[in-house]
């Protein structure tokens, strides 16, 4: 049984919760008590790798892990930084007499799987969540915090995703019914006993906050210690759903930062039924947002388009710029936005997208460099297509319908 993030919503009754907490701000309470030193030596560019979600979903098994360890190396995506292979929901078993966790069938041997993965000079991440079951109802880690860590640091694991769907109804609910902010209260802790329970391991490990943005998490989950936290409901791999999600980032940028950064869920690019030029805004988009660069398609049979796209290593720049500023929506014209991202040296970024469905009504736009403070002329390169291009106040510029330009300035002010 598979239960989406927004399903879980609808199912679990807190939709209306979370778009009203999503705004408020975080309680003071939270930052006091949760106060903990830093995991610096974690996450200080955004994670990039691949997750096995958005493609395999249910039907993972060991066998796709290693192929798609093997595929990220021959392909290139490697050497372009993505190293973590992150194991999504339904690997669990059960678990023994003592309490400690196993792997399914379908992961006859985790351990010698992590080796398998690490031996290709790559990481590998795993899947809870705080509650009795996960999304997908297998078996979560309510009251076995410590010892589930223990079993993932053991492993080899590097990466935790930690998604919070039955700890609604087990917990939220039932030890809080109708107080919002015991609810809420609930949550913080249980993602702050796992924090705890990682460090306490004293290996490594990313800790990826999936609670679909509920109660504003960027203003509490870097404080526990939390490496990103995801920002929204899921993502599907068709244009609505990933431009209702970028245009959901805007006013975040705040919030992110070496070690912390916002998740807007992770990369659709070469799944569903997204255009090349769809493909192509939305990798450029989740770069510029400092997202984690999860590519979750199949790796196995990735057409070379598709991997031009992953692999574009002037795109991938901006991501995993040390400054790690994420990228501010300045201002919107019809159906055209326009995105600016600092970057380290003074170096800048302008992301046009064309949100519009046809280019006659919303062409020529005019871009307007004094909004985002730039000054014409100036030197700019196109990144997608590698040429120069000279940048004039209210110069014409055409962009095919859902497509983006994406320019490197010299100099961002
Ligand atoms: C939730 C998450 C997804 C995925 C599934 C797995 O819906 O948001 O990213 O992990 O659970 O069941």
């Amino acid at each position: 049984m598979r239960i989406s993030a927004s399903l879980c919503l609808a199912v679990f009754g807190l939709g209306a919760v979370m778009t009203a907490a999503a705004q408020t701000p975080a309680p003071t309470h939270v930052a006091k008590a949760h106060a903990m030193a830093p995991k610096p030596e974690v996450a200080l560019t955004p994670p990039m790798g691949w997750n096995s979600w958005n493609y395999f979903a249910e039907r993972v098994t060991d066998k796709d892990i290693r192929d798609s360890a093997d595929q990220i190396v021959s392909t290139g995506m490697k050497d372009a930084g993505y190293i973590y292979v992150n194991i999504d929901d339904t690997w669990q078993g059960k678990r023994d007499e003592n309490g400690v966790l196993h792997a399914n069938d379908k992961f006859p041997d985790m351990k010698a799987l992590a080796d398998y993965v690490h031996s290709k000079g790559l990481k590998i991440g795993i899947y809870s969540g705080p509650g009795t079951k996960t999304c997908a109802g297998y078996e979560g880690s309510l009251g076995h915090e410590e010892q589930d860590a223990k079993t993932y640091a053991e492993w080899g694991m590097d990466y935790l995703k930690y998604d919070l769907c039955s700890f609604i109804p087990d917990v939220m609910h039932k030890q809080a019914p109708d107080d919002e902010a015991a609810q809420m209260r609930l949550m913080h802790q249980a993602y702050d006993k796992m924090a705890k329970a990682l460090q306490a391991t004293g290996r490594p490990i990313v800790l990826s906050l999936c609670q679909y943005g509920w109660d504003s998490p960027w203003e509490w989950a870097p404080a526990m210690g939390g490496n990103s936290w995801r920002t929204t409901g899921d993502i599907e791999a068709n244009w609505n759903s990933m431009y209702t999600i970028l245009s959901q980032q805007a006013g975040l940028e705040k919030y992110a930062g070496p070690g912390h950064w916002n998740d807007p869920d992770m990369l659709e690019v070469g799944n569903g039924k997204l255009s090349l030029a769809e493909n192509r805004t939305h990798f450029t988009m989740w770069a510029m947002l400092n997202a984690p660069l999860l590519a979750g398609n199949d790796l196995p049979h990735m057409k070379p388009e598709i991997k031009d796209i992953l692999t574009k290593k002037e795109v991938i720049e901006l991501n995993q710029d040390k400054l790690g500023k994420q990228a501010s929506r300045v201002y919107s014209e019809g159906e055209v936005d326009v995105w600016l991202k600092h970057l380290s040296g003074g170096a800048g970024a302008i992301a046009i997208v064309n949100a519009g469905s046809d280019r006659v009504s919303t062409h020529p736009f005019h871009l307007n460099l004094q909004k985002l403070g730039l000054h014409g002329p100036m030197h700019a390169r196109d990144l997608w297509t590698g040429k120069d291009v000279e940048l004039r106040n209210d110069m014409p510029i055409e962009i095919k319908s859902h497509d983006v330009l994406l320019l490197r300035v010299g100099s961002a002010r």
